[in-house]
């Protein structure tokens, strides 16, 4: 097969079987705005098996046949994300159960037990005749499993499974009530048997209950998934498997997930038009380069929304041009598909008013279509960029485990830590400077990394500490922040100082960390002829750390307030590197000073140099060339200066880049003129 970056969309065509001339007209929509491929069958159980085994899968390999007469792949979904009625009428086990004990009713989706072996059991075989009919079908090539997983249960089939996961891991119930620090409150275990998971009705308090609950529906969730994967593996299926992931999730780790998926890929849902642009662009780059640091390989955008999106507080049009820039920001921070939810817009119920590739006007000529039809042109455009890497001089250490943990206690600051937002200001900061940036999380290496970037690492585990060490001594920058180096895997605080593990690596020690009301701040101010020239002062809010000085070197201080004078941003120098420490929560221009700061003192090289405001860089590269991608999000065209030796693949480009627009630059990597 060529090389081509994916194009197309979620298609349900089950809910148009009787009108086969809307079935027809598809084909047409989706061959005029150049798409290449379909997910199909992600909710379509029902019509697969209407009654318990009376299996029906001719309509989905009649609609197969035909897309693929047409030169259209197909994405085909296991359907275990929606269950028919039947299933949960006779089998109720189905059902999931709240944290109080009720049973849920039949409705809605994604809504099922894990564990249930009725369930698991239903799913296998629905997957397994799939795998048999289509496994080997041309058109097919790959598997969607499930949808979104996500959620949990509560049934006793779960909380046994949860007390056989607890023995597992660790073997006696005194190792447990010693990691549970369960003696405090006099709420000693006597026997596994005993345990029950975190419920509003009852035990809530045990922090490292509700981190073991939460570890063990992620791993309940894997193992899910698992099974599907080998029933259609056991029945021959060989294409490569995906489950489409969500922005920000964190019931899954996504982590340990990743390890049993081939591709990874996600649906992406940016609030475009809320805040200013570049800011909605930061943060959903910053998703794209989680998804694509979990394998370090390229990943899929599986969903997003060629217009308004329903199910968000105000269902806002995307701007003309903003359809294009998203799509190829998914490609600019390696992704190789763009696909929409929904190809055809439902008739009726929960997304009926969703956007759709065809909308229930059914014509072309609406403007969705048309910039829909040009993202498809400069997709072919790019198809050479399929597959290929993205280079990041830098990591933002972002770990799910330890939002869990952190957000979980009580203290220091129970209105709100702003974890998400303090990795975002870390994460734009170095992309306002121009850099590729991986997200990572603590089981990942650091040693390909010029700078670390790790904002409240509250929890240390999977040995982080040693490899921050390492990493430091070896010539590596590291930002820490406050709160970090608190607890260790399950939860229990360290002892003899903190950060821990990091104080001498750091030249430091926190003392005591201020909880800030929300109508309070403080300053952090230059300390006079600091090392990295800083000039301005800058507002922190929220949580302000003292720390006690032990060989580092104070670049700032706070400016009020009983630690005024004290530091807010350090640097100490350890083996051939140098570890920062910011201590409290700063404005974000505080990080895109700072870090600029820091990585131009290094002798960091950006993409490219004075990326004016409103604009992002990324690249992706072979081993001969580079492609430099510079987006404008604003309405206002910019002056931007790129490399001379390139060539324009996508774009306009007069010195300027207009309003809302992108270009995409290809030059070789070696600096020699680039020759068509
Ligand atoms: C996703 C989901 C799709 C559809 C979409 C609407 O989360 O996977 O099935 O509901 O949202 O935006
Ligand atoms: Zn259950």
């Amino acid at each position: 097969m060529s090389k081509k970056l994916i194009y197309g969309g979620d298609y349900y065509p089950e809910q148009w079987l009787d009108k086969p001339e809307v079935l027809e007209k598809d084909i047409e929509f989706l061959k005029a705005a150049k798409m290449n491929l379909v997910s199909l069958g992600v909710f379509a159980w029902s019509e697969l098996e209407p009654r318990e085994g009376e299996y029906h899968l001719e309509w989905m390999e009649n609609i197969i046949n035909r897309l693929y007469e047409n030169g259209i792949s197909v994405m085909l979904a296991t359907p275990s994300g929606a269950k028919p009625r039947w299933i949960a009428a006779k089998y109720p086990e189905v059902l999931r159960v709240t944290d109080k004990g009720e049973r849920n009713l039949f409705g809605e989706r994604h809504n099922h037990c894990y564990t249930s072996p009725v369930y698991r059991e239903k799913v296998r075989i629905m997957n397994t005749r799939l795998a048999e009919r289509f496994g080997k079908h041309p058109a097919v090539v790959m598997w969607h499993i499930s949808n979104e997983y996500g959620g949990e249960c509560y049934c006793e089939l779960c909380q046994q499974a949860f007390r056989e996961w607890l023995e597992r891991k660790y073997g006696t119930i005194e190792k447990l009530n010693q990691a549970w620090w369960t003696r405090f409150w006099n709420h000693t275990y006597t026997s596994f048997e005993e345990v029950e998971a975190p419920s509003s009705l009852g035990e809530k308090s045990v922090h490292g209950l509700n981190l073991d609950w939460k570890r063990f529906v992620s791993d309940q969730t894997i193992d899910f998934m698992k099974q599907e994967i080998q029933a259609l593996r056991d029945a021959g299926a060989m294409q490569p498997c995906t489950a489409n992931m969500m922005y920000d999730f964190q019931g899954i780790n996504y982590g340990k997930m990743q390890e049993f998926v081939d591709v990874i890929s996600w649906d992406t849902y940016p609030l475009w038009h809320k805040t200013d642009d570049i800011l909605v662009a930061f943060d959903n780059g910053m998703q794209h380069d989680y998804m694509r640091s979990l394998k370090q390989k390229p990943f899929l955008i599986m969903e997003s929304c060629p217009t308004a999106t329903n199910w968000q507080g105000v269902s806002k049009l995307k701007k003309p041009g903003t359809l294009m820039n998203a799509s190829l920001q998914t490609i600019a921070h390696g992704g190789d598909s763009v696909q929409y939810f929904q190809v055809r817009q439902s008739r009726g119920s929960f997304e009926k008013f969703h956007g759709a590739v065809i909308d229930h006007y059914g014509g072309m000529d609406t403007r969705v279509f048309r910039e829909i039809s040009q993202v498809g042109e400069e997709l072919e455009k790019l198809a050479e960029l399929a597959g290929t890497g993205v280079e990041a001089p830098a990591a933002l250490l972002y770990d799910v485990e330890n939002r869990w943990a952190m957000e979980d206690a009580q203290g220091p600051r129970n209105k709100g830590l702003f974890y998400h937002e303090a990795a975002v200001k870390s994460y734009q900061a170095m992309k306002q400077y121009g850099m590729n940036v991986d997200v990572i999380d603590m089981d990942k290496s650091l040693d390909s990394y010029r700078v670390v970037a790790a904002p409240m690492l509250y929890m240390f585990r999977s040995g982080i500490e040693e490899k921050l060490r390492a990493y430091v001594e070896n010539g590596g920058i590291l930002i820490m922040t406050y709160w970090s180096g608190i607890v260790d895997e399950t939860d229990l605080c360290h002892l003899g100082g903190t950060p821990h593990a990091l104080t001498d690596v750091l030249g430091l020690r926190s003392e005591e960390i201020d909880g800030l009301y929300d109508w309070e701040t403080n300053t952090a101010v230059p300390v006079q002829e600091n090392a990295l020239h800083i000039t301005k002062s800058y507002t922190c809010s929220h949580l302000c750390e003292l720390v006690r000085p032990m060989g580092a070197e104070t670049l700032m201080e706070y400016g009020e307030d009983f630690y005024a004078g004290k530091p807010a941003l350090t640097v100490h120098d350890h083996g051939k590197g140098k570890a920062y420490y910011v201590c409290a929560d700063m404005e974000a221009e505080f990080y895109t000073d700072i870090y600029k700061s820091i990585f131009l003192k290094a002798g960091i090289q950006p993409l490219l140099s004075d990326i004016p405001e409103g604009v992002e860089v990324c690249s992706r590269c072979t081993e001969e060339y580079e492609y430099i991608f510079v987006q404008n999000y604003s309405e206002q065209p910019v002056k931007v200066s790129i490399p001379e030796n390139g060539e324009l693949l996508s774009g306009q480009y007069d010195g300027r880049l207009a309003g809302r627009s992108s270009i995409v630059l290809k030059k070789r990597k070696d600096g020699g003129v680039y020759e068509v």
